[in-house]
């Protein structure tokens, strides 16, 4: 019998919570100078329990700090997952002077031998999401028929100057109106006979982005997760639509319906996008539970379980005729980075002694390569533990092997390899990928292929090696960032 020593899993620049379990991020939104990440949390144990909303703001996107808990069950049942919205025109009543955060979550009742009983309820904040009331007309919304009736995303729609919100409702989402957040209409229905149905729909979100950064042609994205099923090895993830959105209806895209999942690894669940950034930044800010409900209970961390991926700047670009949705770490995490390697047009050996002497846990490395040869980093590796991020020009993919990334026992599907194709590539091809104590993020092609992973080396597997089949490799410039954020002040 071997024993396995204690080994510190938590992430350097990745949010998890102090103490005990986290799923899915809630209330993303951005208010007066910070960024709230509410989480589904159950603060007495590390798996899955009474779910509660868990508390963090950051004024940069990398530096969190936990608050306390926002919302906790009450005689409605379990906060279940939602978001919140700045309500600038105080068109819910809830504040003298506007503006102030209203939370729109779920409800889940589960009454002895029924099945849960899910409706859509009301918070409000007055003081920054500091301290929350609940609206005492809870629930606002409930659905007669389908059980699965959870995660409201909610915007303000512009156009039709009324809040839209979009809901999963079994294996559609429901798209509903409101003029004050408290009476909703459904409107439409989307989803039935498209994209992926192997598992219940959740955590659906909404929101126009301009292709190639133009205004003039703005499209709508729809993102819906994907509960696991035991038939799919993938277990959870999360597919994307683009369409027309006009208010009442989404139209997707005529090729929309074939399917496009948003990550090609294991490991990015349940991501949604914050709310309310000004309008003088103008990104469409994501973060994505960084886990899978296939395994997510049983992964070997001790005090806490669960975290999220980097946030994440979206953006839709047009490539090979049809618009893609694209990816990239937010642009915040520059301002920790410690340059440690910055090499450009070197050959392999160079590269590999320049390598050799790096031990590194917590780091960026963005290479740019010649797009037709195939080549690997072997990533925190030592004592047999290797995970391999690697391009094969010859299918066209971006991977990562995590088979001998560490500890896998917990789970017999947990070891894998996880590709990504790689969409109109031109001569050269960027590689970036965020490596972390018990992660790996990879962002190929500008974003367009992207692999999330968690694993779990040990903290002495911090080695990197390149390996690459043909003697005259030449990597046309290799930049390597240790990434230490000090703690919130
Ligand atoms: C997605 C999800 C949501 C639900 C929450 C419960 O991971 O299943 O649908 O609201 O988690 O914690």
């Amino acid at each position: 019998m071997s024993t396995i020593a204690k080994q510190n899993y938590r992430g350097r620049y990745h949010f998890s919570p102090q103490r005990n379990w986290m799923n899915d991020p809630n209330g993303l939104v951005y208010f007066d100078g910070e960024y709230h990440l509410f989480f589904q949390h159950h603060p007495y144990g590390t798996t899955w329990g009474p779910m509660h909303w868990g508390h963090a703001v950051s004024k940069d996107l990398v530096r969190w700090e936990e608050l306390d808990i926002a919302l906790a069950p009450d005689e409605n049942g379990m906060i279940f997952s939602g978001s919140v919205v700045v309500d600038w025109h105080n068109t819910a009543g809830f504040f003298g002077e506007g503006p102030g955060l209203v939370a729109i979550f779920t409800h889940n009742r589960e009454a002895e031998g029924n099945s849960p009983k899910q409706a859509q309820s009301l918070a409000y904040s007055r003081d920054k999401g500091r301290t929350w009331t609940k609206y005492e007309g809870n629930p606002v919304l409930v659905h007669d028929a389908s059980a699965d009736f959870r995660d409201p995303k909610v915007f303000w729609h512009e156009a039709t100057r009324r809040w839209v919100m979009v809901v999963a409702c079994g294996q559609t989402i429901g798209l509903y109106h409101s003029p004050d957040l408290k009476a909703w209409t459904l409107g439409s229905e989307f989803g039935s006979g498209t994209g992926f149905h192997g598992g219940v729909w959740e955590c659906p979100d909404l929101f126009p982005l301009a292709v190639d950064g133009d205004a003039a042609r703005t499209k709508w994205v729809m993102l819906v997760s994907v509960g696991d099923d035991p038939a799919y090895p993938e277990g959870s993830r999360t597919q994307y639509f683009t369409g027309d959105f006009d208010g009442v209806t989404f139209t997707p895209d005529e090729d929309s319906h074939v399917v496009r999942w948003l990550d090609g690894g294991r490991d990015n669940y349940a991501g949604v996008t914050w709310s309310d950034v000004p309008a003088e930044d103008g990104r469409r800010l994501f973060i994505g539970w960084m886990s899978n409900w296939k395994y997510a209970n049983l992964t070997p961390t001790e005090d806490f379980r669960g975290a999220m991926t980097v946030p994440r700047e979206l953006g839709l670009e047009r490539r090979n005729g049809i618009e893609i949705l694209v990816q990239r770490p937010a642009r915040e995490l520059r301002r920790v980075r410690i340059p440690v390697l910055a090499l450009a047009n070197v050959g392999k050996r160079e590269v590999e002694a320049a390598l050799r002497a790096l031990r590194l846990e917590s780091y960026e490395l963005i290479a740019e390569v010649p797009s037709s040869i195939s080549f690997a980093f072997q990533m925190r590796t030592g004592g047999g533990q290797e995970t391999v991020v690697g391009v094969d020009a010859v299918r066209g993919e971006v991977y990562v092997d995590r088979t001998k990334s560490g500890r896998h026992e917990f789970h017999e599907q947990f070891r894998g390899v996880h590709r990504a194709k790689l969409l109109a590539v031109g001569e050269r091809l960027d590689l970036h990928v965020c490596v972390d104590r018990s992660s790996v993020e990879v962002f190929a092609n500008g974003g367009q292929a992207v692999i999330t992973d968690l694993i779990y080396p040990d903290s002495a597997s911090a080695g990197i090696s390149l390996a690459a089949e043909e003697n005259d490799f030449r990597l046309i410039s290799l930049a390597i960032y240790e990434l230490a954020p000090p703690v919130a002040e």
